[in-house]
């Protein structure tokens, strides 16, 4: 469907045009003075210049063409040169109908099958999921949720770390615990004669990592193993790649149940590994087309332009003693990326202290002309989530927390608030505890700018009332009482509510409502070309509280009009569909009752 400021802008083109004007002046915003219309054009004022002329003058003849077109209940000339817009009710209610006939209520599907690949979660193998790798999930998961319904081929990646040397400290930390298992008797058998049970369990992996870590700062010696470890095991070592399958394994499984419980998912489970293959031939193309040159030993691309506001250091692709290095790896995946898809646009999104890394890589691979030179490179980076005291997120013990034990927390003081109310059996508070719990992270996230720091705030987050997670779900909830309600009254299912009929407002609470529903399709583009779900967040928050103002003016389900009764009925699922969209592009639902 056409978005409604275009529907008003065509309607005063031609009348810019008929005065003489250009078209192109017929522009249209939201009104900034609620109180005095609800939009308004400036292209006359702009127009002025151009044309010499004084803008009310201009306006008031543009305005004058416009007099007795149904779609505006208003149209005034303004000092000094503002044309002032109000739409008709009848003509609100006739796009609010079209909306409510369509399955995608007025979205478009702009992306026409174009490829994207998403790249987000990064989780590093091994590691136990944490909250810096929360941000990433959450924002990178309601990115190609908003890019899929709108029709784009989205391909989320979630680029494991598993290639670096926590894989070296794991195996040497290995073989200090269990000397005996066979991949360190020094004898190389071939990979599929190596045991098929992994020598760990989760747990254990989960003690392992850490404690090789600790020592590891400690221990130079060995540090030094365990860099040597990861050394081999990066050459194709038979018995390290054996237990590097074994890491990876158990690992994924612990990974796919942590993202799981997240609503999180991938179209891929690749990681930083499977870039090694391009490694090599990388390294040599960039050195065939004269970008790689010696730096001091190591390998580097220059990849400062003349327009950069500081000097930007070059990018190392190949260090002194050999070893390939994050960026070499990005390089790597680049290039089987666009071997296997393709794509017309890449977005990462990880922290911004990644944000040279991610310049460096993009800069390389235009310049060796691994991507065409067209195609769009995002970084969206984030800011850290900061506890109250305003520094990084951490455990009450000053660890890092854990993704399990942060969400678990927020479900038990969700938990709590429910049963203060004690209406559900314990059972249904656990699940739906659960449902809000999801809820107050992500939309606490998401609600925020993604490149801002915040702070959780778990009262906050949780709380029903305010920019809230549970707030949106509370408003979605009542409607679904209300309309349930209907349906016991008079038998007629409001879902599908094709009797019904959006009528003219009746009230200005109900009208203001009808505005903000037209804003829909607007926001869930804009949102995903500015790579920013905190649109629709504010979008939802303001249609929850123009809705909840609605429903507090108006006895729904007392109203003795059928028509009229039906009417607010068929709006007020209308105003549920667009919510519970808007909230499964964000990555959640809402539960039944709360
Ligand atoms: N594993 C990385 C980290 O924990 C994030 C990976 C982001 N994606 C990428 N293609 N570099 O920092």
């Amino acid at each position: 469907m056409k978005k409604l400021l275009d529907c008003i802008a065509a309607e005063l083109a031609p009348c810019f045009e008929a005065c003489g004007y250009d078209r192109s002046y017929a522009r249209v915003t939201l009104s900034n003075r609620p109180d005095l219309c609800e939009y308004q054009c400036n292209g006359a004022m702009a127009a002025a210049k151009a044309y010499k002329k004084k803008p009310i003058d201009i306006a008031g003849e543009v305005v004058s063409k416009l007099s007795g077109n149904p779609m505006f209940s208003e149209m005034n000339a303004v000092m000094p040169g503002f044309i002032n817009i109000r739409l008709d009710s009848a003509w609100l209610a006739e796009y609010l109908n079209g909306m409510a006939a369509e399955e995608k209520l007025g979205v478009e599907e702009i992306g026409a099958g174009e490829t994207i690949i998403v790249d987000y979660g990064g989780a590093n193998v091994a590691k136990p999921l944490h909250v810096g790798h929360l941000r990433s999930a959450i924002i990178g998961e309601s990115i190609k949720r908003i890019g899929r319904f709108l029709g784009y081929h989205m391909v989320g990646d979630v680029h494991l770390g598993d290639w670096g040397l926590q894989m070296g400290l794991i195996i040497e930390e290995l073989r200090d615990r269990k000397p005996e298992l066979p991949y360190f008797d020094g004898k190389v058998k071939e990979e599929g004669e190596y045991p098929k049970e992994a020598p760990f369990t989760i747990s254990e992996l989960e003690d392992i990592y850490p404690a090789a870590s600790k020592k590891s700062k400690e221990d130079e010696v060995f540090k030094n193993r365990a860099q040597e470890a990861t050394f081999k095991l990066q050459s194709g070592y038979a018995p390290f790649r054996a237990i590097w399958k074994h890491i990876m394994d158990v690992s994924l499984a612990d990974l796919k149940k942590n993202y799981g419980n997240l609503g999180v998912t991938f179209d891929l489970w690749k990681g930083e590994s499977d870039a090694e293959p391009y490694i090599p031939g990388l390294i040599q193309d960039l050195q065939d087309k004269g970008l790689a040159y010696e730096s001091q030993g190591a390998l580097v691309v220059d990849i400062s332009e003349e327009s950069d506001s500081k000097e930007l250091p070059p990018c190392i692709i190949r260090k002194s003693d050999g070893a390939a290095l994050y960026a070499t790896s990005d390089l790597g995946t680049i290039i089987e990326r666009e071997k296997e898809f393709s794509p017309s646009k890449y977005i990462y999104i990880t922290d911004k202290r990644q944000e040279l890394h991610f310049i460096q890589v993009f800069r390389v691979a235009k310049k060796a002309g691994y991507v065409k030179t067209d195609t769009d490179m995002v970084h969206l980076m984030f800011g850290t989530m900061n506890g109250k005291d305003g520094k990084p997120f951490k455990t009450r013990e000053g660890g890092i927390m854990r993704l399990e034990d942060l969400i678990q927390e927020i479900n038990e003081a969700v938990y709590a608030r429910i049963m203060e109310n004690r209406t559900v059996s314990q059972e249904e508070a656990r699940k739906t505890a659960g449902v809000i719990g999801l809820a107050a992270l992500k939309y606490g996230d998401l609600s925020n700018q993604a490149s801002k720091d915040y702070i959780f705030d778990l009262e906050r987050f949780i709380s029903f009332e305010g920019n809230t997670g549970p707030y949106i779900l509370y408003t979605i909830v009542r409607i679904k009482s209300i309309l349930s309600k209907y349906q016991e009254m008079t038998g007629k299912s409001p879902e599908d509510g094709k009797e019904e009929v959006i009528l003219p407002a009746a009230s200005e609470a109900e009208k203001g409502l009808m505005l903000q529903l037209t804003k829909y399709n607007e926001v869930i583009e804009a949102s995903f070309g500015e790579t920013a779900p905190h649109k629709i967040c504010q979008f939802i928050y303001e249609l929850s509280d123009v809705f909840n103002k609605f429903y507090n003016s108006v006895m729904i389900l007392k109203e003795e009009d059928a028509s009229r009764q039906g009417s607010y009925i068929r709006l007020i699922s209308l105003t549920k569909r667009v919510l519970e969209t808007c909230i499964d592009l964000l990555g959640f639902e809402a539960p039944e009752r709360m």
